[in-house]
């Protein structure tokens, strides 16, 4: 899709359809909706006053004008925004969302999207809407062979009439890299398990590293042993896939890329994001119910996640270096699967306790931020699918955030706040460690019952210590389980743009 920018009376605009908010009670007698009512004879008015449009988040109504009237563009589509004082970014993006989904359903190719309340910010409400866009129109239908979305929309023009055009082109451009990694990230925990092993999701990180430019590596088998990663190793174990651990890094041009030079960014901070990369998880020897297991494809999205990011902070290229670190594996039952009750030595030396072989993730989160601190992290948020648990505490609205450094969990809040992703910290008070201590040794893999999501936590904090260190539990918000009208059901991509967002007021806050 083509993205182009405007800054003229959207009535010139050359494209088959125009979109624009309408926001929840507004009455089309001030502004774009009155220039637009104008245009099209009184017809704006008349929808509204007729009741037929209420503002409503997510309502759509779509009329032809036909040639010969006040706007170039012979379609309009109406989309309900709510409330105008609620009306923030992410309001904004799923504004684009449901009118680019909605205007491909009818095979519309070029769109118009009126920009609306920006609040002077012409460039992050231009990266919001293409964003918004490109989320809406992502579908996961590769596999299909009928009734496959074969409509494309080729060209979005954002207009924004008295905007600042290059703030616009900016933005634009963010939007476009954004969008587009987030898709990337969804595309890949939309696959399943028998075309995304830990082997092709390695193959696929070294695409975007060699596509992109970035630092690839990754840890065989053999370099696991070595490193003495039988926390890893040992989710591994059941599985005929080969285990790896991909390791992206993104150094900014001029900074430090000489031998022995410091691994982060000159004040010795290297901000480091960590991604549960379990390809599918069956359970293990403590095997899952066979119902919704098919689900459990999605286990790698932890992983994706990062990979997405890292795609993204390729091309932005923000003066800090950044680290991504994706330990994959598949867990499976085998005559050589870890056995509950077995207790295996992680990199750190601590040693675990195996109750359950399902509470895999956290095992290979322990290596992989041990490894990660071995490559000089310094402030590291590690993201998972790693707890149902999660789903019962806050569902699917808000991702679970704890951790030891409590800026750093106020600023992974706050970047969510910005893009209009929502996370809500649970509390990582010391006492519940006592639920993951182990009889036989240093500590056990599972908590009991109480306070799953935090108990899960607090066994990846056992090696984190040392750190600036944010979780993320991302179990409930990774997938939606119905379409929205602003994209379609399945792999959300969640926290991609938070990140991303993340990296931006880091380097901020740097300049001050
Ligand atoms: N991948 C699952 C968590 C999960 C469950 C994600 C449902 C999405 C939907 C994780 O590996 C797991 O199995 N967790 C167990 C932990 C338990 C054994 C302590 C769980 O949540 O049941
Ligand atoms: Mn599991
Ligand atoms: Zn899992």
């Amino acid at each position: 899709m083509e993205i182009q920018t405007s800054t003229e009376n959207f009535k010139d605009a050359d494209v088959q359809a125009l979109a624009v908010a309408v926001f929840k009670d507004e009455k089309a007698d001030a502004g774009v909706l009155q220039e637009l009512d104008a245009a099209t004879g009184g017809l704006v008015k008349s929808v509204i006053e007729s009741g037929e449009l209420k503002g409503k988040e997510g309502e759509t109504l779509y009329v032809h004008l036909g040639a010969g009237g006040g706007l170039k563009a012979q379609r309009l589509l109406l989309v309900g925004a709510g409330e105008r004082d609620a009306y923030k970014l992410a309001q904004l993006a799923q504004t684009a969302g449901t009118a680019a989904r909605a205007l491909r359903a009818r095979n519309v190719k070029s769109v118009g999207l009126i920009l609306r309340a920006t609040n002077g910010d012409d460039e992050r409400a231009a990266s919001a809407a293409v964003e918004g866009a490109l989320m809406g129109l992502f579908e996961p239908d590769k596999y299909r062979t009928i009734e496959k979305e074969e409509r494309q929309i080729e060209r979005l023009l954002l207009i924004a009439p008295n905007a600042d055009d290059a703030a616009l082109k900016r933005g634009a451009e963010r939007g476009h890299i954004t969008g587009e990694s987030v898709n990337f990230t969804r595309d890949l925990a939309n696959e399943p398990g028998a075309y995304m092993t830990p082997t092709i999701m390695a193959e696929r990180a070294r695409e975007i590293a060699e596509q992109f430019g970035l630092e690839f590596h990754v840890l065989e088998r053999e370099q696991m042993e070595q490193e003495g990663m039988g926390a890893l190793l040992s989710v591994a174990r059941g599985s005929d896939e080969p285990p790896k651990l991909i390791v992206l890094k993104y150094t900014p041009e001029g900074a430090g890329q000489e031998e022995n030079a410091p691994a982060g960014d000159g004040k010795g901070e290297l901000l480091t994001f960590v991604g549960k990369g379990i390809t599918f998880d069956t359970g293990g020897i403590s095997i899952k119910p066979s119902e919704n297991m098919e689900l459990m494809k999605y286990d790698m999205t932890g992983g994706a996640t990062v990979m997405g990011v890292m795609r993204a902070v390729a091309q932005l290229k923000p003066p800090i270096p950044i680290l991504g670190v994706v330990p994959s594996t598949e867990n499976m039952p085998s005559g050589k699967a870890t056995k509950p009750g077995d207790v295996v030595r992680a990199m750190n030396g601590k040693t675990i306790e195996v109750i359950n072989t399902d509470a895999e993730g956290r095992l290979i989160l322990a290596d992989a931020v041990c490894y990660a601190k071995k490559l000089g992290a310094t402030r590291v948020v590690d993201m998972a699918t790693l707890t149902g648990a999660v789903s019962i505490a806050l569902g699917d609205v808000n991702v679970a955030i704890l951790g030891t450094d409590q800026t750093l969990i106020d600023e992974v809040i706050a970047a969510g706040r910005d893009v209009g992703e929502k996370f809500w910290q649970l509390p990582l008070d010391k006492e519940y460690t006592r639920q993951i201590k182990s009889d036989i040794a240093d500590i056990k893999n599972v908590g009991g019952r109480k306070a799953g999501t935090i108990t899960a936590a607090a066994f990846i904090k056992e090696f984190a210590d040392g750190l600036s260190w944010a979780h993320l539990d991302i179990a409930g918000t990774a997938w939606g389980d119905e379409a929205k009208p602003f994209r379609a059901k399945g792999p959300t991509g969640i926290a991609v743009r938070t990140l991303l967002r993340l990296i931006e007021r880091t380097v901020a806050s740097a300049a001050k």
